[in-house]
């Protein structure tokens, strides 16, 4: 993990601040205006953005999305029923599996055919405890396709080879008739699966197999070459898009030889995306506390995070000299807090808590993606469900749904919504040494042609208001709690939890009360 420390504390050197921020000065109690271009024609924010991420790691699968057939937790093939319900609801469009790290050392055969056959492996990047390949593609194709979403597969350029990773691909999609469909029929799926998203490695900078940009650029373009998806649903349309390793967030190498060998590849290979990974630590070894804080270690955490908008920025510019036209998007395929673990855990999990100040933090992620909807296609929050910013924890039967996991069901009407450009002055808020934007907003015009808004009160004790000119209407959820470091936990489920919200007319427009510490969406009518 030396790289990925030095990285991280890089990355705190960056300067920074999100775009559509302003800060101008604006007196406390005043009430913000927010304009909404529902004229302009944004782009579409892509619904992939909202991804999750689900790696062998702790108990991010087993536990938190396996418990076998036999568990006496109620499961559907060995799936549990309460996580693939809560996460139903977010219609998380993409699952990134099986890492991460771990994608780096996986082997496919080893995830296949009997359960008492597979081989049982260290999980030497994840708490050095046995991997027993249990839940392998079948069952998370499963598990996919329970909770409505996508797959998106890292294939293993670590440690693996092309022909591994060609095979994999064919056994997932083909339909003809191959010994590879045949094998896939008798182990339960004679149909084939989509793949719609292929990662080609995972930071291969750092524990992929620490490789030059150079080296990496080699590598990624042959398996480019050999990962043919077969489906013949995604001949046409829906085609199999892939994401080559990019910028970590410090080092610009890989982006800048990934997008140069594109802009001259050759018919034999070619890419759709290039990742991004970020989060927001807060200096490393993480040290910060998931609870237990006050002001000043919010500050830390909400300036650090708006990061994210001038890395995007960086990452576009490269994209930029070779790809003007915007054809390859940018896979944000990390990101998220990654504070210090819960006292007494496995410290090799990464499980910590998640309080309202990581719902705020994903919000503010959330507005700076869609305000680069025309490059940013695809996010994968780090990750699902036990593991760092986690949308669900469960211990045994238990399960409580976190802040975060409030604030994506809340953000599920800007899912290929068409982003509205707004106008506001942010304001500065001074804590501790720190400078923050006091409000956030970000706009867009679902299918329907419904306007929603998200308002983000970022001031952790004061209240504000906001305007919105032109619309008299504004009705929808507010999420906010007693304290920036409230949580729920399985004894207190609901002490961060939505409420509704409604704004007053007047004035020409609607004005909606923003409690301190507030992630807020409502849909605006005239
Ligand atoms: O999300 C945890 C780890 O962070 C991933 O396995 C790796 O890709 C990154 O360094």
């Amino acid at each position: 993990m030396t790289s990925v420390a030095k990285r991280f504390r890089n990355a705190l050197l960056v300067a920074t601040f999100a775009a559509g921020l302003g800060t101008s000065a604006l007196a406390k109690d005043a009430s913000v205006e927010v304009s909404v271009d529902t004229t302009a024609a944004g782009p579409v924010i892509d619904k992939h953005i909202f991804g999750q991420f689900a790696e062998h790691l702790g108990t991010g699968i087993y536990g938190g999305v396996w418990v076998g057939k036999d568990s006496p937790i109620p499961n559907v093939r060995g799936i549990r029923t309460d996580v693939v319900t809560a996460l139903k609801a977010l219609k998380v469009p993409n699952v990134r599996w099986p890492g991460g790290c771990f994608a780096d050392e996986y082997h496919w055969r080893d995830g296949i055919g009997p359960a008492d056959k597979r081989r049982v492996q260290i999980n030497t990047n994840w708490g050095g405890v046995p991997e027993s390949n249990a839940f392998g593609t079948h069952e998370f194709m499963d598990f996919a396709e329970q909770i409505g979403s996508e797959p998106y597969i890292s294939v293993n350029i670590g440690s693996g080879t092309a022909a591994e990773a060609s095979a994999w691909i064919e056994y997932m999609t083909a339909e003809k008739d191959t010994t590879l469909a045949r094998e896939r029929a008798a182990n339960g799926h004679p149909a084939p699966w989509k793949v719609p998203i292929l990662g080609l490695g995972n930071e291969n900078w750092g524990c992929g197999g620490a490789m030059s940009a150079e080296h990496y650029v080699e590598e990624m373009k042959r398996f480019s070459n050999f990962v043919r998806n077969f489906n013949p649903a995604q001949r046409e349309k829906d085609k199999m898009k892939r994401i080559a390793v990019g910028w970590d967030g410090n080092k610009l190498d890989y982006t800048e030889e990934v997008m140069k060998a594109w802009k001259d590849h050759v018919y034999s290979w070619d890419i759709e995306g290039v990742s991004l990974h970020n989060y927001t630590t807060g200096g490393w070894p993480p040290h910060l506390p998931a609870t237990g804080f006050g002001n000043d270690e919010y500050a830390i955490v909400i300036n650090e995070t708006l990061k994210m908008d001038s890395l995007i920025a960086k990452q576009s510019a490269i994209m930029d000299k070779y790809d003007p036209e915007k054809k390859l998007l940018i896979a944000v395929d990390e990101w998220g807090a990654w504070l210090s673990p819960t006292p007494g855990s496995n410290p090799g999990f990464l499980q910590q808590q998640n309080s309202l100040r990581d719902g705020i933090l994903a919000a503010l992620n959330l507005n700076i993606f869609a305000r680069h909807a025309d490059r940013v296609k695809i996010a994968n929050i780090a990750q699902m469900i036990n593991v760092l910013q986690a949308m669900i924890l469960t211990d045994g039967s238990k399960m409580v749904l976190t802040p975060t996991y409030h604030v994506f069901k809340m953000y599920v009407p800007f899912q290929d919504a068409q982003f509205a450009p707004v106008k506001f002055a942010a304001g500065e808020l001074a804590l501790g040494d720190r400078k923050l934007p006091r409000v956030d907003a970000m706009a867009a015009k679902d299918k329907s042609g419904q306007v929603w808004v998200s308002l983000v009160n970022v001031d952790p004790d004061a209240g504000t208001s906001v305007t919105i000119p032109g619309f008299r209407t504004a009705s929808g959820e507010v999420l906010t709690a007693p304290k920036v470091d409230s949580i729920n936990t399985f004894a207190a489920p609901s002490v961060v939890a939505p409420r509704a919200i409604s704004g007053k007319a007047g004035g020409g427009g609607v004005t909606i009360a923003l409690p301190p510490r507030s992630v807020t969406v409502v849909k605006v009518a005239k």
